[in-house]
């Protein structure tokens, strides 16, 4: 099996599968008790004023809820949610057709904010604080701007770069959330409940195996199941238990730590080129070839979790048991007597 295969298969969100999958409601959203009650209070309080919710900005690493945030937020409302992205906007006049045709409380959601133009975001100012915008109609001598009234309307923004927006923006957001990582309990959970609407029969070890190996990311425990769901299908009469999941695994490379190609990459680069580091995040991310922002903010806090990696004031440096993992001894171990 090629790598690509696995890597787009365990990365990607398949659509009729996920559809069923995603939590519509607070209920069922598993995890991140902080956020959520945070969030389900600020619904129940806008509810009970008869107003519309503050503009919301949810960031963190891929597939941990964001966009599944956006929709349940916009069904406890009972509200309409359009959901757009922001290298789609790509003009002002884009975001002001979006703004004009929302009715008062409507949800507008923008995923991946961060990627949106800087004219479009200062246009979106005014929009956020004062529900008006200003546009420019007839060219040349004629060019004169007008003032629309919108309906007040939540802005929910979604980002896996917070560190990309400006402060002006970001303190236009009256909820500031940052998804974090699942423990492996929680990831079963998710895993338990996936299975039940897939209807796939999996025991209590067969879940806590792929919650542990789900790089703390329920969009990959969701996928890691469906490739366990087709190898049980295939070679286990249908049932996962801890050693189909774990052949089932092993098979397209996902090991005990459920660590991507990505972050393994890292941490050999930097124990192959580096010796170990420290490193400045510049010349890592030139060796991997990955930005250095997306090392910082996407794959980074998962290794630092694991306690593979730690951010010095001198660079990047691995931990003993990130040699260990590697098969290697720690400098300045003492060298095994067995
Ligand atoms: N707390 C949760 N409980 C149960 N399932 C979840 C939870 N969070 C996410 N999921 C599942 O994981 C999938 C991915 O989540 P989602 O699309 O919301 O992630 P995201 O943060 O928007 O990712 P991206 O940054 O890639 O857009 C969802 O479709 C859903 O099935
Ligand atoms: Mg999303």
């Amino acid at each position: 099996m090629s790598e690509r295969f696995v890597t787009d298969t365990l990365n990607r969100d398949d659509t009729d599968f996920d559809i069923g999958l995603r939590p519509s409601r607070f209920h069922d959203f598993v995890g991140q008790a902080k956020i959520r009650e945070r969030l389900e209070l600020s619904v129940a309080a806008a509810q009970g004023r008869g107003d519309v919710l503050d503009h919301v900005l949810l960031s963190g690493p891929p597939g941990l809820g964001k966009t599944t945030l956006a929709y349940i937020l916009a069904d406890g409302m009972k509200v309409n949610i359009k959901s757009t992205s922001g290298p789609v906007i790509d003009k002002p006049g884009d975001l002001a057709g979006l703004l004009t045709n929302m009715e008062k409380g409507d949800i507008l959601f923008i995923d991946e904010i961060h990627r949106m133009q800087r004219a479009v975001e200062e246009y979106l100012y005014s929009a956020m604080e004062d529900f008006v915008i200003d546009i420019v109609i007839d060219q040349g001598a004629n060019a004169r701007s007008i003032r629309l009234d919108l309906p007040r309307f939540t802005l929910v923004g979604a980002t896996t770069r917070s560190g990309l927006l400006s402060s002006p923006f970001r303190s236009r957001f009256g909820t500031v959330a940052r998804l974090d990582y699942y423990k492996p309990p929680e990831l079963q959970k998710i895993v338990e409940r996936s299975a039940r609407i897939l209807n796939v029969d999996i025991d209590d070890e067969g879940s806590a195996e792929i919650a542990r190996r789900a790089r703390g990311t329920p969009r990959i425990a969701n996928n890691l199941l469906r490739w366990v769901r087709d190898y049980a299908q295939v070679r286990a009469d249908n049932r996962i238990v801890r050693d189909v999941a774990i052949q089932a695994l092993t098979m397209v490379d996902i090991d005990e730590h459920g660590l991507d190609e990505m972050d393994k990459k890292i941490l050999e680069t930097l124990l192959q080129k580096f010796s170990g580091g420290p490193v400045g995040i510049g010349s890592l991310a030139v060796s991997v070839g990955e930005e250095a922002g997306t090392i910082e903010e996407v794959y980074e806090p998962f290794l630092i979790q694991e306690g593979f990696l730690k951010r010095t004031p001198q660079g990047r440096v691995v931990t003993d048991l990130c040699y260990r993992k590697f098969g290697l001894q720690p400098p300045g171990s003492q060298p095994s007597l067995l």
